[in-house]
């Protein structure tokens, strides 16, 4: 999927006017590049279809898929919520002068520590994941004397197709408390409504990530509101919030057939309106999309050194990068598409593996592509690498984290690269 903005002229791709062979040579690669103005058409989409005339649309951005303050302040421009896993996504919103009011605070393991942060912070959000942690939770706002809503992270038993890896509602997921376990879910109720201090808005389902069906989310609707509806009649409570979670799939590769947030959100909202008709109880419904907001807006820019041709008759393309800035193929098996800049639609006639730098036989970018006949320093372009790979970065090899540059009407450094002296930081 290329980010909307690129234009090709002259066999050289621009993105929103600005060179990329240009971009390359001035903030070096490997450079991680995201597409302003189309992130903002894509928060835009959000904001226009993930509407309905029966429940109040709430969206948050899932943070996990790509965060840094400059993207923080986008997401908040738009009135979005966010969302945090850890105490270092919670430090670094209120560092970006996020509002902590519309922060959801998830984890399957959130520590002491992190809870006691986000309390500190008025955290608008906690969503929590199980019985342990309430009585946790239930501890340390009796000990602050602090009022919290809550939701409950729930697992409705679903089966979405995606990668194993990223299934997370299954009935062996480790995420949250099945719906079918009638006695845990009671004695969590049970500790709420005993509770002066813990405010429960509702319940909150994740099914999995990359998702490209729409009839796994209709399911998830459907078992959501009934059991959210079930617990209210059950306790006599009132919970306003349902929460459906993101996972909103998207096109890495030219076979994948995936809907556009257009066609996702309209069909979600219909479902939801549906539903929720004759329910005036659920008031709020919550998406939390990340993949579909960030990834395809961004892209990764790499400089090529060489084509090795091998004895056993593989052709590897190197580039300056690799598994430390993309491991997502490695991991999941994810298939990039990706072109040479300064050569866009020229006859592509060699087929090669793109692979890194590191020393690692699996440190594959991408296998099997045909590309235009090579010259050195050609600049590859991988797409649809805004999601999850910066934030999946790490610093093996010790090779540095590239910058993050964000192209609109101007370039903006977001995140510089690290430096030798950066990897030195940490040692005693
Ligand atoms: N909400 C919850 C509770 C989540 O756990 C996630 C993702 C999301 C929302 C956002 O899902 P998205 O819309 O971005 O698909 N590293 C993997 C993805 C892991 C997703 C983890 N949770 C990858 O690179 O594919």
């Amino acid at each position: 999927m290329k980010p909307t903005g690129l234009k090709i002229i002259d066999h050289i791709a621009y993105l929103n006017g600005k060179s990329l062979v240009e971009l390359a040579k001035e903030y070096q690669t490997p450079l991680y590049v995201i597409d302003e103005i189309g992130l903002r058409k894509t928060l835009t989409m959000y904001q226009t279809y993930f509407k309905g005339q029966h429940f109040e649309s709430k969206i948050v951005y899932a943070s996990k898929a790509f965060l840094t303050p400059a993207i923080a302040e986008i997401i908040n421009e738009y009135h979005f919520y966010m969302d945090a896993v850890s105490i270092g996504d919670l430090y670094i919103a209120s560092k970006a002068n996020f509002p902590m009011k519309k922060i959801v605070f998830h984890g399957n393991n959130k520590q002491i520590e992190e809870l006691e942060f986000a309390i500190n912070q008025n955290v608008g959000l906690i969503v929590v994941d199980n019985l342990v942690e309430l009585k946790t939770l239930t501890k340390l706002l009796q000990q602050y004397h602090h009022q919290q809503d809550i939701l409950i992270r729930v697992n409705p038993g679903i089966d979405a197709h995606t990668h194993e890896y990223i299934q997370t509602a299954k009935f062996t997921s480790k995420f949250g408390e099945s719906i079918y376990d009638e006695k845990v879910i009671d004695e969590m109720i049970q500790i709420i409504k005993e509770s002066t201090y813990l405010h429960l808005q509702g319940f909150h389902a994740h099914i999995g990530s990359q998702i490209h069906e729409l009839v796994a989310y209709n399911l998830e609707i459907e078992k959501m509101v009934s059991f959210q509806t079930k617990i209210m009649n059950l306790y006599q409570l009132d919970l306003p919030i349902l929460n459906i979670g993101g996972g909103f799939g998207i096109k890495y590769h030219n076979d994948e057939q995936s809907l556009s947030v257009e066609e996702m959100m309209i069909g979600i909202s219909q479902k939801l309106d549906m539903v929720l008709q004759d329910n005036k109880r659920i008031k709020k419904v919550m998406i939390e999309p990340g993949r579909s907001i960030i990834g395809p807006n961004g892209f990764t820019l790499y400089q090529c050194s060489q084509i090795k041709h091998t004895y056993g008759g593989k052709n590897y393309l190197f580039i300056d990068g690799g598994m430390t800035d993309n491991i997502r193929p490695a991991l999941y098996g994810a298939i990039y598409e990706c072109d040479i800049v300064n050569k866009m639609d020229m006859e592509k006639t060699l087929l090669v593996d793109v692979v890194g730098k590191c020393c690692e036989s699996g440190d594959i970018i991408r296998k099997d592509v045909l590309i235009p006949p090579f010259e050195t320093n050609d600049i590859l372009i991988v797409y649809a690498t805004g999601a999850y790979n910066y934030s999946m970065s790490s610093n093996y090899n010790n090779l540095l984290k590239p910058a993050v540059v964000m192209v609109g009407n101007k370039v903006k450094v977001i995140s510089r690269k690290e430096t030798l002296e950066d990897l030195m930081r940490l040692f005693k």
